[in-house]
């Protein structure tokens, strides 16, 4: 039917107006044509075309709209990014306002604070912004396991562990949610990798993808209710993920209780119908001719309106839910300052100390520093991609130290200052690293310096940093030479200035500005200590500072193994190296010859299959650098008085006893790591079921920290019975400092086999 045709038939149908209590009324009231656009976004950016024409734009810089049908009360809603806050431009023409947003913390440092109040505290100011800017949704959590540290979104993402994940997520959206705006927990499954992503096929075994790949999501679907989900570009086991019944119907909505709307990731897949039958409520961005299959299908028989009326239908209740429907007046004025607070206080919580070598930290009696590095001034708040966030300003390391009361070495500064100035306006001629879509700032390569130039800086000084980064983002992978390993010209700096610091008695400190791991090992044993601040957001500068002085203990935790190499990682062999694009015969894996074909680009086998992180190192007793949940503070903890209970119906409670042993106050984050019985499926040495962690202790002062792990919680998916067991016998809890490191255990018996069946 023609636009003209459907203005003339309007005027003679039902039109309601949509409440939240008339949605039967209003979907029956629809004509196949206003279904289908309504399952269908209005296209890139949030310019509001389609169905209601016109060429509005909503929110400049939002990612997507649905569209509106005003006959029948129902608006247009606006979807915008991203993880580390929200995602719109700064500024709109006509108007001089300008429209930042505060850039928090990325997902890699917040999962670190193993603190799930610290998370919500902090997204639910990040979700006033979404509110108060005219946003419906966030694009946000990402939540993709970390497979493999080369992953160009990692820095989106939580962990290697999916109850560390998933926990921190359900945390992220309670928070957002909690300001009457929705979330879409992305990009479900198994979306590992940017090479290829749009079609690339993970082939995962059916346990891996229930253990690990999913049950993040899981954990987050059940704790949070999300209101929306964003189904991956790649396709699992051979069929794109927006396509698959079993992951967007029998899985999430029949087994966890999903109630929301799955939306596609960006950018049209060949299968519209196949979506709409899977249970993939809307297309985004949405296309005219994704509208068109769709009305045209229903006419041929090929989908059933029953279908479609049940995607429609939750639409109408997704559309209820939201400011813009309840026509609530937002101001475009949050309150940044406050806000950029709530970022602080997460940084400095989520940075991890790796090393503190005769208690150099936290900074005492230092005043001058030679502070090294040209992530030092070009600081990296936040990774590219749709995960950038454009924030108003960066505080980055000069001006952190500087506002902490700190004598930067002025020439070092200057030095630094003008080879990032010149590097930004001349890219050819100094290199800017970091990979992907660069929505969002390239890094500048390091800077080469002699040992005389670092030599010269030891005098005036009492101690130096040196600070290396690393960006990457959405688009592309991040490579081992280079990136994962340390460049030459920042090995030489780093001998360089801790060889001749130390000559002269002096500690160097190293700040680790990074969005993922990399390699430590070799080179870990030279500075004094080494902090990993990730990348922490705009207040980054400060941040780190909170912690070298003291103000704040650190007390966040790795949520993911830095290895001894990158080939330590099973998954490496399989994981593509080069990002040559489809089709070029350069392609390759680490693995042997026989897998370097042209084709392996569109297909990933996930052969480690559970072994992924530290499930694999800790089983397999293989060396790491750190190891999963690894972080130092500068007091000490003692743990003890280990209790288990079993409770009738299977579920444990594990209790533990926290005491600051030391002589500062701090926080600790401890983990429930849990070994089955031998016997069952073979399992991981012992896997992460729980965690939590203190509230600020004092020196002396104790905690009691108390865990609950049900018997689904400890349950391992068993593919050949297609259903989730958790074995009878004796398991082992473990209190861990990490996982690594387990000061005491419980031991207690689960006196009965249960089984737990799941959807098909
Ligand atoms: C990304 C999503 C993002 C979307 C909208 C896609 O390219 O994969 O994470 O939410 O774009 O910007």
């Amino acid at each position: 039917m023609t636009m003209a045709a459907i203005a003339l038939v309007l005027p003679m149908m039902a039109q309601p107006k949509l409440t939240k209590d008339n949605i039967d009324e209003v979907l029956a009231a629809m004509t196949l044509e206003e279904k289908a656009t309504l399952v269908v976004g209005s296209g890139w950016g949030s310019m509001i075309a389609g169905i209601t024409g016109g060429s509005q734009i909503l929110v400049s810089g939002a990612a997507g709209t649905t569209q509106a049908i005003p006959r029948l009360g129902i608006p247009n809603t606006v979807l915008a990014d991203g993880p580390a806050g929200l995602r719109i431009n700064p500024t709109r023409e006509g108007t001089k306002q300008t429209f930042y947003c505060t850039g928090f913390p990325v997902g890699t440092a917040i999962a670190s604070s193993w603190d799930v109040e610290l998370v919500e505290n902090m997204t639910k100011a990040m979700g006033n912004e979404v509110l108060e800017y005219g946003v419906d949704v966030l694009l946000a959590p990402g939540q993709n396991l970390h497979r493999n540290p080369l992953c160009g979104r990692n820095f989106e993402y939580f962990s290697e562990d999916p109850v560390l994940s998933g926990n921190i997520s359900a945390a992220y959206v309670n928070g957002i949610q909690s300001n009457g705006v929705g979330v879409s927990v992305k990009h479900y499954a198994a979306n590992s990798q940017e090479t290829a992503r749009d079609h690339n096929d993970a082939q995962i075994s059916e346990r891996a993808l229930r253990e690990l790949y999913l049950k993040n999501f899981e954990i987050t679907v059940r704790k949070a209710s999300p209101w929306t989900v964003m189904s991956s570009y790649n396709k699992v086991n051979g069929e794109y993920t927006q396509q698959s019944y079993k992951l967007l119907t029998s899985a999430l909505r029949n087994d966890w209780g999903f109630t929301g709307i799955v939306m596609t990731d960006w950018g049209a897949k060949d299968g519209t119908v196949k979506a709409v039958q899977a249970g993939n409520d809307l297309m985004e961005p949405g296309m005219p001719f994704e509208t068109q299959r769709i009305i045209d299908a229903v006419k041929d028989g090929s989908l059933s309106m029953a279908d479609l009326d049940r995607n429609v239908r939750r639409m109408l209740e997704y559309i209820v839910r939201t400011p813009r429907f309840k026509g609530y007046k937002y101001s475009d004025k949050p309150d940044l300052k406050a806000h950029a607070k709530a970022a602080r206080a997460a940084a400095t919580e989520s940075m991890v100390l790796l090393k503190n070598d005769g208690s150099v930290l936290p900074l005492d009696g230092v005043k001058n520093i030679a502070l090294f590095g040209a992530t030092s001034v070009d600081f990296v708040a936040g990774g590219t991609g749709s995960g950038n966030v454009n924030k108003a300003y960066v505080v980055n390391m000069v001006q952190g130290l500087e506002n902490a009361g700190f004598k930067l070495d002025e020439s070092l500064k200057d030095f630094y200052q003008k080879y990032v100035d010149f590097a930004k306006i001349n890219p050819k001629d100094i290199p800017l690293g970091g990979t992907g879509i660069l929505l969002g700032e390239a890094k500048v390569e390091e800077a080469p310096v002699t040992r005389a130039f670092v030599e010269s800086k030891v005098a005036g000084n009492d101690l130096a940093i040196v600070v290396i980064g690393r960006n990457s983002g959405e688009g592309a992978d991040r490579q081992v030479e280079d990136d994962f390993d340390l460049s030459a010209t920042e090995r030489s700096l780093l001998s360089n200035v801790c060889n001749a610091f130390h000559l002269a008695g002096k500690k160097v400190v190293v700040v680790l500005n990074i969005g993922g791991v990399i390699e430590t090992a070799s080179w870990k044993a030279m500075p004094d200590a080494i902090l990993c601040a990730w990348q922490p957001g705009q207040e980054g500068g400060d941040a780190v500072a909170d912690v070298l002085t003291g103000k704040v203990n650190p007390s966040g935790k790795l949520p993911m193994t830095f290895p001894v190499q990158f080939t330590d990682h099973k998954s490496s062999y399989n994981f593509p190296l080069g990002n040559e694009p489809s089709g070029t015969s350069a392609f390759s894996f680490m693995g042997d010859n026989t897998r370097t074909s042209v084709n392996h680009v569109d297909y990933t086998k996930y052969e480690e299959d559970i072994w992924v992180g530290y499930r694999y190192f800790d089983t397999f007793g293989k060396e790491v650098s750190y190891p999963f949940g690894f972080g130092l503070s500068y007091t000490s903890f003692d743990y003890s008085k280990p209790t288990v209970t079993v409770a009738k119906d299977g579920s444990i409670t594990a209790n533990v006893l926290v005491t600051n042993s030391g002589k500062v106050a701090g926080k600790e984050a401890v983990g429930l790591y849990v070994s089955a019985p031998a016997g069952g499926l073979e399992k991981p040495a012992k896997e992460l079921k729980a965690f939590a962690k203190t509230r600020l202790l004092a020196p002396g002062e104790s905690q009691v920290l108390s865990f609950k792990v049900t018997p689904y919680e400890l349950a391992s998916f068993n593919e050949a019975a297609n259903r989730w067991e958790t074995a009878a016998g004796t398991y082992t809890f473990c209190f861990g400092r990490n996982v690594n490191d387990i000061p005491v255990q419980f031991k207690a018996t689960v006196k009965a086999a249960q089984s737990f069946s799941v959807s098909e």
